[in-house]
C-alpha cells in the first residue's frame, strides 16, 4: 500500500510539502529541495521561487 504525502496549505503563506520533493516548472526548470518539509511559495513573491522565502509576511504598501 502506498503511503500518502501530506500537503499542507497555511493561511496566508505557503504550501507545506513532505520532502524531497521536485518540482518541474512551466519552463523545464526542476527545483529539488531535500529537507525534510518543503515550503512552497504560494504569493509569487518569493525571491527563490519556486521556493518560499518568507516574503509573504511583507505587508504590501498602500498605495
Ligand atoms: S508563500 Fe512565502 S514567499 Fe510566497
Amino acid at each position: 500500500m502506498t503511503e500518502r504525502r501530506t500537503v499542507r496549505m497555511v493561511t496566508n503563506g505557503p504550501i507545506m510539502v513532505e520532502g524531497p520533493v521536485r518540482v518541474e516548472m512551466p519552463s523545464g526548470e526542476v527545483v529539488e529541495s531535500d529537507r525534510f518539509m518543503v515550503a512552497l511559495c504560494a504569493c509569487k513573491r518569493s525571491k527563490t521561487f519556486p521556493l518560499c522565502d518568507t516574503s509573504h509576511r511583507r505587508r504590501v504598501r498602500a498605495g
